[in-house]
């Protein structure tokens, strides 16, 4: 088939860039020398000032890096030394699975439910083993799956997390693309920082091109990451940095974000729509935010075979198994992503997977019997 239409990349559409205004501000901002030059590990220095500020911490605390990505990985090589514990949520962003991976870390899956990972569930892996590196969650409007760990949920996990001194990692690249009800606090903010590392980014909110991601971490951790980043790659990426402060300096972010929540709105109210005519019910979660949709395919589909027979029809999408750790199983599911699409391909590309599985009756009594 001529044109795939791919829910596979969890990427802003060209049309949701802000080209013209970061185009601007990168000619403003690469005027001046500072950046062009190398900067400290912690970062271009007025953006940090700017997220410290964001997040009511001192500048110290904030490590900007080249995309949130490379701070997982400057973090997780500084706290999985020897074959250490990590929890992750089942299933989760899969390049920090690989990263783990490749580190050697032990990884414990948390089972998802359709609110999130369990705190109790957490508890419970505490209670039983050596105390983990840390806990990896990604709790609002998570990559797989779409899921958003309500408020009340969020404080047992703090409580739980400084009951047995675990380490949270709360990895947050979607938070500010929020379409529907009101925010739920940062585990951050929760906790002041003391148990809770806190990962964003740039990427989903101005452009991923521009490589700008951040942590925020406990003092002593942040001086090291910061060490490890100077040891890594000299400088982080300046010009990039001193492009995205300038688009904040002008109050260019605000406006951008209305219109991206809009039009990423729209695109999944078009998915949601598209999935509801094909699907039962009980096989998607709507999310609130975010760029994906979880898929959940019928106890019979074989996952592998579906993704395959998508790409034959004319579609990509993520196979489910991707994002869990090797050993875990899974329950059959797609990832779809409807950031990088057109509402109008939205309706098209779910109308071809439609082709793909028994009739909605037969789903439905299969669904039943699970
Ligand atoms: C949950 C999550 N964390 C981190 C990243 C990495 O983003 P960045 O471009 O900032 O490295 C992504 C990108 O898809 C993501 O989905």
């Amino acid at each position: 088939m001529a044109d795939t239409i791919s829910f596979a990349r969890g990427v802003p559409a060209p049309e949701l860039l802000p080209v013209e205004e970061l185009a601007d501000c990168a000619r403003t901002a690469l005027r001046d020398p500072a950046a062009l030059g190398y900067a400290p590990g912690g970062g271009f220095p007025p953006l940090r000032a700017w997220i410290a500020e964001r997040h009511g911490v001192e500048p110290e605390r904030v490590v900007v890096t080249n995309g949130s990505l490379q701070g997982f990985v400057l973090l997780a090589r500084r706290l999985v030394a020897g074959r250490r514990r990590v929890v992750v949520e089942a299933p989760t962003y899969d390049r920090p699975l690989a990263i783990l991976a490749e580190l050697g870390a032990d990884v414990v899956p948390l089972r998802l439910d359709d609110d999130g990972l369990d705190p109790e569930a957490l508890a419970a892996v505490l209670r039983e083993g050596p105390p983990p590196a840390f806990l990896y969650t990604i709790p609002t409007f998570q990559n797989p799956s779409g899921r958003t760990l309500p408020a009340a949920r969020r404080e047992r996990l703090v409580e739980v997390a400084r009951e047995h001194g675990l380490l949270v990692l709360e990895d947050d690249p979607y938070g500010l693309v929020r379409f529907d009800g009101e925010p739920e606090p940062l585990l951050l903010e929760l906790d002041g920082g003391e148990h809770v590392v806190y990962s964003s980014s740039f990427s989903k909110t101005a452009a991923p091109g521009l490589r700008v991601g951040y942590l925020v971490l406990p003092r002593t951790l942040a001086a090291d990451v910061e060490r490890a980043a100077v040891s890594t790659y000299l400088s982080p990426a300046v010009a990039g940095q001193a492009t995205l402060y300038e688009f904040l300096r002008r109050g260019l972010f605000g406006p951008h974000l209305r219109r991206l929540r809009a039009l990423l709105r729209v695109r999944r109210d078009a998915m949601l729509d598209a999935l509801a005519s094909a699907f039962a019910p009980e096989q998607f979660t709507p999310p609130r935010g975010g760029y994906f949709v979880w898929l959940r395919l019928p106890g019979g589909v074989d996952e592998g075979r579906f993704v395959a027979d998508a790409r034959g029809a004319g579609v990509a999408l993520v196979a489910g198994a991707d994002f869990y750790p090797a050993a875990a199983g899974s329950a059959p599911a797609v990832r779809l992503a409807y950031s990088a699409v057109s509402p109008e391909e939205i309706a098209r590309g779910v109308a071809r997977l439609a082709g793909l599985v028994p009739p909605l009756a037969a789903l439905e009594s299969r669904l039943a019997t699970r």
